[in-house]
């Protein structure tokens, strides 16, 4: 029998490096895919091949953890070695992968192989797993097996979303809600090299944890403004009070999607660039350029998506605008002499399942 599913890439509409931190996030899932073909080899070895190797097999039989490798194949052993160790057996398979996912762009490249081979292989091995557990073996895969320490938003993007509608996240309950977005997101991918990623990630999620620590409260989710200004250290203090002030501009978003009040996110889609440029110093020239340029072309909001330290950003904008924001910012790219950016409109599609 062989199985072939797909799991898409994410933007994140807003509630930036809220997720480990036991808030909010409010994703939609891109109109880009990886693909996996997964047929069983009756023997005991896993076999991965990919549209963009060609000629290039990776074969192993049972994947051990060695976090700290980064090679793409690395997801896909997560994978599996994520589902062997929450007590499931797999027959070893022939795995192709094919994408039209952006790699680096921040875009989750990385979830939407880890979920489409999940997906696959729920499926061949018949496994019986409810869906909203799918995210956090994703995540396990990622965290304990590749090693890096994301939270779970886009994992839970890329299994859990659906088209027309962004994904509100509870990162501390898990529970969703399906919330209908309908409106033109420009995703302006801004080419910026991603610098010094890994580490700058790891601290800030280190120094929230202090925070909430020191706060003693279980995590900045439960922590409002007044206790952040009572935090000894200057840096945690600007930290803190990102989270805790983006968690309250998710709410407020999700509150005004539901009255029908669409381009009034955009002031809370810009005050979240800001507080991730002052407060939680997660952006580059790169994404503040992009973001004022289409403000200045007309944009009712705009952010960067993702982690931050290069990747994309988002404008909300009229259909008739996309042209003139587009251009605006391929300009104010000129002028500070930056590697050109790549834009393109985006509607919030499906989460991962099985191709026919
Ligand atoms: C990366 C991580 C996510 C999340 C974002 C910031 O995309 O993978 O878990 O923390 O950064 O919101």
């Amino acid at each position: 029998m062989r199985v072939s599913a797909s799991a898409p890439g994410r933007v994140n509409l807003i509630g930036e490096h809220t997720d480990y931190n036991a808030g909010f996030v409010l994703p939609f899932a891109l109109p880009f895919r990886t693909t996996v073909t997964a047929t069983p080899t009756g023997l005991d070895e896993w076999t991965v091949t990919s549209d963009w190797s060609p000629g290039g097999v990776t074969r192993f039989d049972r994947p051990q953890a060695a976090p700290g490798s980064a090679s793409w194949v690395d997801y896909v052993r997560g994978v599996i070695w994520s589902l062997q160790e929450e007590g499931h057996e797999i027959p070893c398979a022939d795995l192709h992968i094919s994408s039209d996912v952006p790699v680096g762009s921040g875009l989750s490249s990385s979830a939407a192989l880890e979920c489409a081979v999940l997906t696959a292989l729920v499926e061949l091995g018949g496994l019986d797993i409810p869906t909203e557990d799918l995210p956090r073996i994703a995540q396990r895969a990622e965290n304990d097996f590749v090693g890096v320490p994301c939270g779970i938003m886009d994992q839970s993007a890329s299994i859990l979303a659906r088209a027309g509608h962004a994904l509100l996240l509870d990162c501390r309950t898990l529970e969703t809600e399906h919330i209908p977005f309908d409106a033109t997101i420009l995703v302006i991918d801004t080419k910026a090299p991603h610098r010094l990623v890994d580490g700058e990630y790891a601290q800030r999620r280190a120094t929230c944890e202090a925070a909430a620590r020191e706060l003693l409260v279980p995590a900045l989710r439960d922590a409002d403004l007044s206790d952040v200004d009572r935090l000894s250290d200057p840096v945690m203090r600007r930290r803190a009070r990102h989270v805790v002030s983006e968690n309250a501009r998710v709410l407020e978003t999700v509150a005004l999607l539901a009255a029908g009040r669409v381009h009034e996110i955009g002031p809370l889609m810009t005050d979240s660039h800001t507080s991730l440029k002052n407060d939680f110093e997660v952006t580059v020239p790169e994404l503040d350029v992009a973001v004022a340029a289409a403000l200045e072309a007309g944009a009712y909001g705009a952010r960067m998506t993702g982690g931050g330290f290069g990747g994309c950003v988002i404008a909300l904008v009229e259909p008739r605008d996309v042209a003139f924001v587009t251009e605006s910012v391929e300009s104010a790219f000129a002028r500070s002499k930056f590697t050109p950016p790549h834009a393109f409109v985006a509607a919030p599609s499906a989460g991962a399942h099985l191709e026919k």
